[in-house]
């Protein structure tokens, strides 16, 4: 089988197609024929290394690469009821054998069945992006049964999370304001929401409204820079709690960080939403999974400008 992978950390210039060996399910795991395989930012901050201490975890080198995909079963080992050959699954990768590739070996018990009405490709970007933005929303975007008028900026709203995030948020019942650019912007006002904002020409402080929550998901902003929007009560929580926001966590009442791990029960909500049709998937581009060096590099670089999720596919 062909995988992509690196030996070293860096940037796209790291990696390399290798032919392996393919695997064999032990017991409760699958081998799962790829289909699809979205990329997320934190399959790029894995291979450089900016994950921190959670990158001293995981396979030795040469690494796999690719956390979402979705495809065929193909092999079962012992001990697997859940699933069977030829069903259609999705899931969060976190082996040697990750979703870039031919084939992954994951934990029957960490892959669901996709519903007929999702294409692979939608699939795969749920197990991260819609799974983390089920809990972002859960955690701390749901406003308490008491509280009316629960006031929620997003920053990063068109974003492989993002757009999964307003709409989860929105279902939960928050006031929601959207902060994207152009495209994904346009994309958003037919969303329903309460508000969207295009970060180029607009500001959250501008809006008049002051949030009780302005959840960070572009890594753009610092309390510094939303502390005027936010509610005397209200709580800037950012997802990358990297060092330029050590000082203000450390000493700021209203800046915290924002924790939310893609995990399986993610997942069956976001299959939930879909499946009573409450939940719009957010596929921006699709390419062949042979080109998938030349579209991380583009991706990292900035090059694609495409609204929601890059997705690699397999025939
Ligand atoms: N803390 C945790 O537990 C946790 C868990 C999972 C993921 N994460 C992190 O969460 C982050 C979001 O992930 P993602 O997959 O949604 O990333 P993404 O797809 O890259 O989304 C980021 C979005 O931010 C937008 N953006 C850029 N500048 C902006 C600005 N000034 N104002 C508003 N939006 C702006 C980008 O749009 P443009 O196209 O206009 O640039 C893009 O749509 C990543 O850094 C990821 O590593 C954290």
């Amino acid at each position: 089988m062909k995988r992509l992978q690196y030996r070293r950390r860096g940037g796209p210039e790291v990696l390399e197609w290798a032919e392996v060996d393919g695997p064999k399910p032990g017991p409760n795991e699958i081998v799962v024929d790829v289909k699809a395989a979205s990329i997320n930012p934190t399959d790029i901050k894995m291979r450089t290394g900016e994950l921190g201490v959670a990158n001293m975890f995981g396979e030795p080198f040469p690494k796999g690469m690719g956390l979402d995909f979705a495809g065929i079963v193909r092999e079962i080992g012992q001990g697997v009821s859940a699933v069977a050959p030829g069903d259609a699954v999705t899931g969060l990768s976190a082996s040697r054998y990750r979703g870039f590739a031919d084939l992954v070996l994951i934990k029957a018990d960490k892959v669901r069945r996709i519903p007929d009405s999702v294409t692979f490709a939608e699939a795969s970007t749920l197990p991260m992006g819609a799974a983390t933005a089920a809990k972002v929303a859960s955690k701390y975007l749901t406003p308490r049964p008491d509280q009316a008028d629960y006031h929620v900026a997003v920053l990063g709203a068109g974003g492989g999370i993002g757009l999964y995030t307003v709409q989860f948020a929105r279902e939960a019942g928050a006031l929601v304001t959207a902060v994207a650019g152009g495209l994904a912007a346009d994309a958003l006002r037919s969303f329903d929401l309460d508000r969207v904002l295009d970060y180029r020409t607009e500001t959250l402080a501008a809006s008049g409204t002051r949030f009780d929550t302005i959840i960070d998901l572009s890594d753009r902003y610092t309390y510094q820079d939303v502390e005027a929007a936010l509610s005397r009560n209200g709580c800037f929580r950012t997802m990358t709690p990297t060092m330029r926001h050590l000082r203000t966590l450390a000493t700021e009442r209203r800046a915290k960080a924002a924790f939310a791990l893609a995990d399986i029960s993610g997942l069956d909500k976001a299959i939930a939403a879909i499946s009573k049709k409450r939940l719009i998937t957010n596929v921006g581009a699709t390419f062949p999974m042979e080109n998938a060096i030349d579209v991380l590099r583009d991706f990292e670089e900035g090059r694609l400008k495409v609204v929601g999720k890059v997705v690699l596919t397999r025939p």
